[in-house]
């Protein structure tokens, strides 16, 4: 861990568009029909079941044979899947906490997510796969400028000179998306970076959220960062690095093969998945492995339901699954938490919800939910939050806490879309859970999304505070203990969370 996070910038930023509406949202698309579904209906074909049977066939062998041909001509992607033995695992909790945050002077942080990206993309010698929801690593992506963004900057610079080094770097990111006006991915294909943007629109009504690196087949990242120069300046996120991990390494890669598959402008989504994209570690079958020494049970789990196989863990039944587990608390951490769907549909969706009042209530677990406010947040989830933390009542035994972590903006008024706590964990004993999602119902529905779940038995470790849990376990407390998570009772005037005019 990092002893102090010095931040040695001069801002002087100035703002070049009134306002810029980038930010890291969804943008729902009314489901549409095909044109094919169309022109059938025209015709009158809708009649005839058995030309629609057909119809439906050939289309899904076409698309089994359009993934066949990528897996194919990605041959040289493939990972060795003979690597695993000699796999020394070492993970690095890794963070970015915005400019101008004063922790006061003992406070220890994770290693900078600039360094770790840095770190990933200079060790590189063979070939980067990287997921994230939408890239802006410039100021002018987003209309706004700021010497704060030299980071994205330096990154994207890397980033262009690694096919020269004959690292090959594939590329994928959402439609819908925001920031319309990036030019990163037109400049990284430029300089020979393979891009795919994935329909997800189409494909699930959704999005691609998912936040993820695998470098050389050895190495990955994960965590709430997007490629987006402000998480390294102005937004507080989290994640890990796994270094030398193969076997971790060639699960993901499984994922990222799904998303780069269903790139192509004609996917439909295989119904089952290809037996490629099986996995033997889940849930059930944790792969039992050596993180930086400390003995651990490690499994990745996805979302949407719609691009798990049956035998991958899918991201809310490991959720449920480490809640259910928990003995002593859980610690959540996440920008936002809604118990309803937002964009799809208007229901109702207390499946947390519920694991959580249970996990307080039946099994005397404290609980307590760390949630982002800032001015951009939707004032529509603080009943909810209310709702919850009015149970709150240890004279009867009953602990669920919420509370509001709000970033200063301080002079930072300029940049679209920043200080917030952008973080997506989950702590308990025995349990750290690094994901890529808001918990509100989308996103375990339609929205793509992966889960790091870490369980390590603490009471065994000679040195817990090294674990990863104990290390999670610290970041959650000195965020709660720290002057900028405010209990819901004691949120005054505060011009920097929205729910504060509420
Ligand atoms: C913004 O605030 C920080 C911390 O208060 C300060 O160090 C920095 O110089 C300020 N920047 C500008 C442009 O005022
Ligand atoms: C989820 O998080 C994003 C930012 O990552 C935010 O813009 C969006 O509105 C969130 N809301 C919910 C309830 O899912
Ligand atoms: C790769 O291509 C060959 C020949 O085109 C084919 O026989 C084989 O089944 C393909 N492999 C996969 C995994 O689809
Ligand atoms: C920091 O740690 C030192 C030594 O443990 C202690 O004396 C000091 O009071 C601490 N300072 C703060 C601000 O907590
Ligand atoms: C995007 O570009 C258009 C046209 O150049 C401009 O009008 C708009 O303000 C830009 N939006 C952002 C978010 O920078
Ligand atoms: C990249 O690969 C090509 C063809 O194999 C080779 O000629 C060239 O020297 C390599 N460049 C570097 C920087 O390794
Ligand atoms: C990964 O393994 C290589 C060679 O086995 C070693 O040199 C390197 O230090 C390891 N990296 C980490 C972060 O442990
Ligand atoms: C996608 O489908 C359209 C219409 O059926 C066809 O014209 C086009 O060639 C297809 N594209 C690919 C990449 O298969
Ligand atoms: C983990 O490390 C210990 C020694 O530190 C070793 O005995 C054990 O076999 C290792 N476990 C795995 C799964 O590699
Ligand atoms: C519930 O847990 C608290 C500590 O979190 C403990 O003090 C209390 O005795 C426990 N109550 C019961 C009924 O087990
Ligand atoms: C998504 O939510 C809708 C509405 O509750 C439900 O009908 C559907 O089965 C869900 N799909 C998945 C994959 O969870």
């Amino acid at each position: 861990m990092y002893s102090s996070f010095a931040s040695t910038f001069k801002e002087s930023y100035e703002l070049s568009s009134p306002y810029t509406s980038l930010h890291d949202n969804y943008v729902p698309k009314k489901p549409r029909m095909s044109g094919l579904k169309t022109l059938l209906l025209a015709t009158g074909c809708l009649t005839v079941l058995g030309c629609l049977l057909a119809i439906a066939l050939i289309e899904v062998m076409k698309n089994e044979e359009n993934i066949h041909k990528a897996l194919n001509i990605s041959t040289t992607h493939q990972p060795d899947l003979h690597a695993e033995e000699s796999d020394q695992c070492r993970i690095v909790l890794v963070e970015s906490i915005p400019l101008w945050m004063d922790y006061g002077a003992n406070a220890s942080f994770g290693v900078p997510l600039y360094k770790a990206w840095k770190d990933l993309l200079s060790t590189a010698s063979k070939q980067i796969d990287m997921a994230s929801f939408y890239w802006t690593l410039t100021g002018e992506d987003i209309g706004a400028k700021s010497v704060t963004d030299q980071f994205g900057r330096d990154i994207l610079e890397q980033l262009k000179a690694l096919p020269k080094r004959n690292v090959s770097v594939r590329a994928v990111s959402s439609i819908p998306s925001v920031s319309s006006n990036s030019t990163d991915l037109d400049i990284l294909r430029e300089n020979g970076v393979h891009v795919r943007r994935i329909n997800f629109g189409k494909l699930t009504r959704g999005i691609l959220h998912s936040k993820f690196w695998i470098v050389d087949n050895r190495h990955i990242y994960i965590g709430s960062a997007n490629m987006d120069w402000r998480a390294l300046t102005q937004v507080k996120e989290l994640g890990v690095v796994i270094y030398n991990c193969t076997s971790l390494a060639t699960d993901l890669y499984k994922i990222y093969q799904s998303y780069w598959v269903m790139g192509h402008s004609n996917a439909t989504i295989p119904d089952p998945w290809p037996s490629f994209y099986d996995t033997s570690i889940n849930k059930d079958q944790p792969l039992h492995l050596n993180l930086s020494d400390v003995p651990s049970r490690v499994y990745i789990s996805n979302s949407p339901p719609a691009f798990c196989p049956e035998s991958r863990t899918k991201d809310l039944d490991a959720i449920l699954s480490v809640i259910g587990q928990a003995g002593q608390f859980i610690h959540v951490a996440v920008m936002e938490y809604f118990p309803a769907f937002k964009f799809n549909y208007h229901k109702y969706w207390p499946v947390i919800e519920n694991a959580l009042i249970q996990a307080a209530l039946d099994r005397n677990v404290t609980v307590r939910l760390m949630i982002s406010c800032g001015r951009d947040t939707d004032p529509s989830i603080f009943p909810f939050l209310k709702s919850i933390n009015s149970l709150n009542s240890p004279p009867d035994n009953i602990r669920i806490e919420v509370r509001l972590y709000i970033v200063p903006v301080g002079n930072e008024t300029n940049i679209p879309y920043t200080r917030v706590n952008h973080n997506k964990y989950m702590v308990t004993d025995n349990v750290a859970y690094i994901g890529t999602s808001n918990w509100s119902a989308d996103y375990f529905n339609t929205t793509a999304g992966v889960g790091l779940v870490v369980s390590q038995d603490l009471s065994h470790s000679p040195s817990p505070g090294d674990t990863l849990v104990g290390q999670l376990s610290a970041v959650f407390e000195r965020d709660w203990d720290s002057k900028f998570a405010v209990p819901l009772e004691k949120l005054g005037h505060n011009p920097d969370c929205i729910f504060s005019k509420a």
